[in-house]
């Protein structure tokens, strides 16, 4: 800001304030070295400015206005975070500022910037003995949240919900400069199913060395990030406390802003970093060894669940069945392997919750239908056609989720839908879905299978998202089991 401005200035603070800054206030200002000031400008015209005032490690924001035709326009926001590189650059690492109690516009302007009330001063302001209320931000959160609505953010992101360590560093959301998974399906193999216990162990072992290796081939250290992203829920509990306690010890070894995704929300994300056409509003169907949720997406960011499995996951179900069948571990493409040979119609296993008229699944009922049809045969001496059992279990399977798929599809009337989650790897449940979806005009998304299964590129893509919109994770927040997707 120059002496040149003043005058469109102190139009903006005449009309904006009770009490407005003097003329002489604001070349008072100007001419002091521990301040900055910045205007926004779009074709000459001065739309705002804002100024802080440099103290040893933090800012205090001085005033801040927007002319009144250019409000609600993001001009506020975009003096903030111009502000905050201004003191990061000057190695401020908080910023304060006081606010009326009243003005609800700005109160949610800086809680969406990552601003925390401190506190209120009472009667502080003098011309209507309002209240003020204290903020302060720490200036990494802001710096954080420039970067990703530029694009240029880069983000280490660690999954480990459930049997697989992963990180991945990603610049923009969806420029993937790395992304290491370390599978831990051998250890669990052998009980066919993933053991809690050996899963948190496993992650311990492993989650260090995966985030340097992820850092390495990105070329890339922790000073080069702008925030660290961790999957809190849902999962395995003793799995996730793994990458989040690790998460937060390196926010607060390195001062990075935490951001915590959904693991439901990251499998969404895959489909939009595989296919960048993929549009909102849309229905998405998340199935994998621990979720079979029906989730419409009006917008990128909003989530409403239509429903889930009232028991076992889809993929729980094929890796039980493929137990009870002596298939090994994971189950769902020996199944599936072993269907393409089999006749779908062989067998009449029950379809549950088909007509229930809502959009939740039970799949434990298949699994002992399954089990009493195996035991029913051999009592009668006969010999078990596996392809045919196998194509009959898979076929009840999908017959459900292609029906739900579809009713929430037109209900919602959207034109895409995304199927994700290790079990999209059936191609059988792929091509069920997709023609009957374009039977109705709707188009399937379904990415490739290595962002199928679990992996930190999609938790990375879904943190950038949370990054724009300034949401946070402090460090007293909790890895959650059954976290609601919201
Ligand atoms: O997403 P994912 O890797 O891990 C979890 O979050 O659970 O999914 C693994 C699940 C396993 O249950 C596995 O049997 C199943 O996905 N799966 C399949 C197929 N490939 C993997 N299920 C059916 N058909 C497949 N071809
Ligand atoms: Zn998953």
């Amino acid at each position: 800001m120059e002496l040149a401005h003043m005058a469109a200035a102190l139009e903006i603070e005449n009309a904006s304030f009770t009490t407005p800054w003097t003329p002489g206030m604001f070349a008072d200002e100007l001419a002091q070295d521990d301040r900055v000031w910045l205007v926004a400008i779009e074709a000459e015209e001065l739309l705002g400015y804002g100024g802080i005032m440099l103290a040893p490690d933090a800012v205090h924001v001085m005033n801040i206005a927007v002319a009144a035709s250019a409000r609600g326009e993001g001009v506020a926001r975009a003096l903030m975070l111009a502000l905050a590189r201004e003191a990061a650059a000057r190695g401020a690492r908080r910023m304060t500022l006081e606010v009326r109690a009243t003005n609800a516009a700005a109160l949610a302007l800086y809680s969406g910037l990552g601003f925390d009330s401190l506190g209120v001063r009472p009667g502080y302001y003098d011309d209507t003995g309002e209240d003020a209320v204290i903020m302060w931000a720490d200036i990494a959160r802001l710096t954080a949240i420039a970067a990703a609505r530029e694009g240029s953010d880069i983000i280490l992101a660690i999954e480990t919900s459930c049997d697989e360590t992963a990180a991945s560093v990603m610049r923009g959301g969806s420029e993937t400069l790395s992304s290491v998974v370390a599978t831990q399906v051998d250890f669990h193999a052998r009980f066919g199913g993933v053991v809690p216990e050996i899963a948190s162990r496993k992650h311990t072992e492993a989650i260090v060395g995966v985030v340097d290796e992820a850092l390495e081939q990105a070329g890339l250290g922790f000073g080069d990030l702008d925030a660290v992203a961790v999957t809190y829920g849902p999962g395995l509990i003793g799995a996730l406390v793994v990458g989040v306690a690790y998460a937060k010890g390196l926010s607060l070894a390195t001062g990075l802003p935490l951001v915590g995704v959904n693991h439901l929300e990251g499998h969404i994300f895959a489909n939009r970093l595989a296919d960048p056409e993929l549009t909102t509003p849309l229905i998405a169907l998340v199935v994998s060894g621990g979720h079979t949720s029906l989730i419409h997406v009006p917008d990128w960011g909003e989530y409403h669940t239509l429903g889930s499995t009232l028991d076992d996951a889809a993929g729980e179900a094929f890796d039980k069945v493929a137990k009870l069948l002596g298939l090994g571990y994971p189950g769902g493409p020996a199944i599936s392997r072993l269907a393409e040979q089999g006749d779908p119609a062989a067998i009449p296993f029950p379809r549950a919750m088909l007509h229930s008229g809502d959009y939740d699944f039970s799949l434990s009922g298949l699994k002992t239908a399954v089990l009493t049809y195996v035991r029913h045969e051999q009592a009668a001496g006969r010999e078990i056609h596996i392809p045919n059992l196998a194509a009959s279990f898979q076929a009840a399977v999908i017959d459900v989720q292609v029906a739900k798929a579809v009713r929430a599809a037109e209900e919602y009337g959207v034109r895409d839908f995304c199927l994700g989650g290790g079990v999209a790897a059936n191609t059988a449940l792929r091509e069920a879905l997709r023609v009957a979806l374009a039977a109705r005009g709707v188009r399937l998304s379904v990415p490739p299978f290595a962002l199928c299964t679990d992996n930190a590129a999609m938790i990375a893509s879904a943190a950038h998202f949370r990054l724009r919109k300034g949401a946070f994770l402090g460090l007293e927040a909790e890895a959650t089991a059954s976290l609601p997707l919201r």
